[in-house]
């Protein structure tokens, strides 16, 4: 029983420190493709993560170095923390060669959402280029998780090559058992590749949707991303509709090292996720 003399607090708990690194134990590591993988992790202790489908965390392969990585697992259903990550530099490395049961830091939920709730009453397209894929992934599994709150889903997706596809077994499930529309095109389709060839921004114009009632999300390389908001706008989606979500080196996560500066914004806390008719002005001018 408490006593009128025990000291009690006078002030609720403090919120965990998004600059600290919270432990987390790889259960299990999935090779998507040559390049790609996908690491489940589990809290050592405490709750899940809980976070929103567009969000990032900071990773953390202890002694290397800490990296940006969008959750690409289901925010609809309790389950392990999902990062699916291409093999790219020092730390990725260091982060797709970890061995199962090693401990890694997460902090975050970062970010801001791809908010496809937005979308509800109206059809959904879904843009993604190469491991663009996989931060796309919570946000087709939440509208598959209330298909019937929406029209036409449809994810166009565009891959280097027949083996850089990510998610194989999956997009047949989208397409097959959840009514998604899946058009996948590949750069470079030598062997025995039946499907499209050439860039994802060229399936645009043709798309089955109702621009004036769409909702557009996009994933991928910038120059990609440009072109493929651009041919959305074209065929006639609101440019406030189109969503990209961009990437900028990172540091802190929180908004204050400025690292992910992007003129005004800070991608870290204004970002990942923003709205075309914000970023268009500020994305750079390259060539395809
Ligand atoms: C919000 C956000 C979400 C991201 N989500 C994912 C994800 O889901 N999966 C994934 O694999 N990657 C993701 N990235 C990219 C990831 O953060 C970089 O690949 C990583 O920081 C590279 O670090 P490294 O030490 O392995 O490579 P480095 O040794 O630092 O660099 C290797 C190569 O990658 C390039 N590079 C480095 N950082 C970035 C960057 N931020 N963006 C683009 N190119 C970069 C370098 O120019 C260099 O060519 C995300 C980035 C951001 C900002
Ligand atoms: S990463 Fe530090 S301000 Fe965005």
């Amino acid at each position: 029983m408490t006593s009128v003399l025990d000291p009690q607090p006078t002030t609720a708990p403090e919120a965990a420190d998004p600059m600290t690194p919270v432990p987390y134990r790889l259960e299990r590591l999935r090779q998507d493709t040559r390049d790609t993988f996908t690491l489940e992790l589990e809290p050592v202790a405490g709750p899940p993560l809980a976070y929103r489908a567009g969000q990032f965390t900071m990773l953390d392969a202890f002694g290397v170095g800490e990296v940006p990585i969008s959750i690409s697992g289901d925010p609809t259903r309790p389950g392990p923390l999902e990062h699916t990550i291409r093999d790219v530099g020092v730390v990725t490395h260091a982060l797709v060669t970890a061995e199962e049961g090693a401990v890694l830091g997460v902090r975050g939920p970062f970010g801001t959402t791809w908010d496809v709730a937005d979308g509800e009453g109206g059809d959904v397209v879904l843009v993604a280029g190469g491991i663009g894929l996989a931060p796309l992934r919570p946000a087709l599994l939440e509208l598959i998780g209330h298909r019937d709150r929406y029209g036409r889903v449809v994810l166009l997706y565009g891959a280097r090559t027949p083996e850089d596809i990510l998610f194989g077994d999956e997009l047949r499930t989208w397409a097959v058992d959840h009514g998604v529309t899946v058009e996948v095109t590949v750069d470079n389709g030598q062997h025995a590749w039946r499907g499209k060839v050439g860039l994802v921004t060229h399936l645009v114009p043709r798309a089955g949707f109702d621009a004036r009632n769409t909702l557009a999300l996009v994933c991928g390389p910038e120059v990609m991303m440009r072109y493929a908001a651009s041919a959305l706008v074209d065929r006639g989606v609101p440019a406030g509709r189109v969503r990209l979500s961009m990437e900028r080196s990172m540091k802190c996560g929180v908004g204050l090292c400025g690292h992910c500066q992007l003129r005004e914004l800070f991608v870290c806390v204004d970002g990942p996720v923003l709205t075309y008719d914000r970023l268009a002005p500020l994305l750079t001018c390259r060539e395809l």
